[in-house]
């Protein structure tokens, strides 16, 4: 209970989960855009350096797959540069690391369900940037933990329950495919 926990993404879907469930955790100070910008390497490690957390819980993340497309180098930014800078700065002061990817790291072609040690190969710039930063953060060396989750779903957001398949989705095939996660299971001490 002396975990002193950095939330960053606190109004995303994950991150309003994790802002609710992490205080049982330990102290937490969470984050939205305005307060620590992702795409500001000195507010990340200005955050950091304040928090001084023992964990950083990292929700925030350029998540918008067809955007993406056309905003290649803002997706790098958040989804790689700023978590390889939090990898970087957890390990000077003994931090860990907590991220969130995606099944958008494999390219969908398996027919079975995705396994940790199926070789990725994503097809599109968000899962290109997020495969990235994985290994951005698995190069650094901290201590870490990355979740791949799919389609994830809540009260909050504009995932799943309030769109529902999208016709091209349907087009694709996968409607009946995916296994969508309840945003709130995605809190690491959830085993
Ligand atoms: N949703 C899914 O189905 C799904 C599936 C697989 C993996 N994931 C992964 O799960 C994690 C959480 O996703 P989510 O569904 O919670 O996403 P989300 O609802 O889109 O939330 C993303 C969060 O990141 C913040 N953010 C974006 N750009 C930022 C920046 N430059 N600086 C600081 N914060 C910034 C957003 O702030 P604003 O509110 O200001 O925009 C928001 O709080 C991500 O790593 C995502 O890749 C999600």
């Amino acid at each position: 209970m002396n975990s002193r926990i950095l939330l960053t993404g606190k109004t995303g879907q994950v991150g309003a989960e994790l802002l609710a469930l992490l205080p049982s955790f330990g102290e937490v100070a969470a984050f939205d855009r305005h307060e620590l910008d992702l795409s500001n390497p000195e507010q990340i490690r200005r955050a950091i350096r304040d928090v001084q957390p023992t964990i950083i819980v990292n929700a925030a993340a350029y998540t918008s797959v067809d955007q993406a497309e056309r905003e290649e180098k803002q997706a790098y930014i958040i989804n790689v540069e700023a978590p390889a800078l939090m990898a970087e700065e957890a390990k000077k002061i003994g931090a860990a690391l907590v991220h969130y990817s995606t099944d958008y790291v494999f390219d969908g072609s398996k027919n079975l369900p995705y396994e940790e040690t199926d070789h990725p190969s994503p097809i599109n710039v968000y899962g290109k940037t997020k495969l990235a930063g994985e290994e951005a953060i698995r190069a650094v060396g901290v201590p870490h933990l990355i979740f791949r989750t799919s389609w994830v779903y809540g009260t909050r957001g504009a995932e799943l329950l309030a769109y529902g398949p999208t016709a091209r989705d349907r087009a694709a095939g996968i409607e009946d495919r995916v296994r969508p996660t309840r945003g709130a299971d995605l809190e690491p001490g959830n085993r």
